[in-house]
């Protein structure tokens, strides 16, 4: 199956050619970093007009790579939510006329689900049953993943996620959007334990999270004594990845499971690389990470994500009423 996968859900726009059997034919995505980065923050009606612009170039593009044609296509995927609505609406009324007009199934994707399987495109895929540990700007969850479909919620957030956290931190150092990457390569030029910052739930002896405390705790070490700006988002880094690094380890172990899966972008974190690559070694278990263009937003792993859904037995529908899930 030759299927067309179409993400708009935030910030990027992602178009990728998957086919089953031969792996990804080609991939595009187009960043709104610059369009956003005035406003210090995602503009949701800038970001639908965007999508809007560049998706028809981005789908005729990722064609003429594959070197195939519209009528070529068996199926087309989209992120269907969660994300912001207007965003959401142009990949889903794209997909839906696209489907329409060529009669393939449409197929809606959980965004998150595109974020879970990502790293089964990499060459060294891991098998299923895996943990999965899941760090967006929008989630943070450890799940339990037996197939495609078979997913067991095992802990969340239950306030900010880990991106979230990352983004918030660097807007309230003065660091430019988008914040995470920004927070991240200034805390690699410092030293963590110079301040002390809290592990929200270290302790907790479940598997949820919490993280809008970090940025509080940040805040009031700005006000008192004032840092060096490194030294403490190094110490915010060493926070969460402590925090991640740890529930991850309970997960695997509460699950007798031996692989687990980083899929988000949090998953781009070096840091947090580290930490699980040494936590996972230690114990002859193993860490799986998406390739890292494939980390962030993109339609590779909405592609994917559609392919894998077919092949368990999923019909899609026919082209038709759009609709979107924000919150799904
Ligand atoms: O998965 P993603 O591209 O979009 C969502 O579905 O949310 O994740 C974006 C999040 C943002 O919060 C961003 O700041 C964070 O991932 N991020 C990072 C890094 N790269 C991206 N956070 C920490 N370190 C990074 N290197
Ligand atoms: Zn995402």
């Amino acid at each position: 199956m030759i299927v067309l996968g179409l993400e708009s859900s935030c910030d990027e726009t992602g178009v990728a050619l998957y086919e089953t059997g031969r792996g990804l034919l080609a991939h595009r995505v187009h960043s709104q970093i610059d369009l956003h980065a005035a406003y210090g923050g995602v503009v949701p009606e800038l970001a639908s007009r965007d999508h809007v612009r560049r998706l028809p170039a981005l789908i005729r593009q990722v064609m003429a790579d594959a070197g195939l044609g519209l009528n070529s296509l068996e199926a087309i995927a989209y992120t269907a939510g969660p994300g912001l609505a207007g965003a959401l609406l142009v990949a889903a009324g794209t997909a839906e006329a696209m489907a329409a007009a060529l009669g393939v199934p449409a197929l809606p994707i959980h965004h998150l689900e595109g974020h879970l399987l990502s790293p089964l495109l990499a060459a060294d895929a891991p098998a299923f049953p895996f943990v999965a540990l899941l760090v967006s700007g929008g989630h943070t969850q450890l799940m339990r993943v037996d197939g495609v479909g078979r997913y067991q919620l095992l802990g969340e957030s239950v306030d900010d996620a880990a991106g979230e956290a990352f983004d918030k931190t660097a807007k309230v150092m003065g660091l430019p959007y988008p914040g995470g990457p920004a927070l991240a390569q200034l805390a690699d030029q410092g030293r963590a334990g110079r301040f002390s910052l809290p592990r929200p739930m270290l302790h907790s002896g479940d598997l949820n999270f919490s993280f809008s405390g970090l940025k509080t705790a940040v805040m009031t070490v700005l006000r008192g004594e004032g840092a060096a700006p490194a030294d403490l988002a190094a110490e915010f880094q060493a926070a969460v990845v402590d925090v991640l690094t740890h529930k991850a380890k309970l997960a695997l172990k509460q699950t007798g499971l031996k692989r687990l899966v980083v899929a988000g972008g949090v998953g781009a974190n070096q840091a947090l690389r580290a930490r699980l690559d040494e936590m996972t070694a230690r114990r002859g278990w193993r860490v799986y990470y998406p390739e890292p263009a494939l980390c962030t937003d993109n339609g590779a792993m909405i592609a994917f994500a559609g392919a894998m859904r077919l092949a368990a037995g999923a019909a899609g529908h026919a082209g038709g009423a759009v609709t979107v899930r924000p919150r799904w």
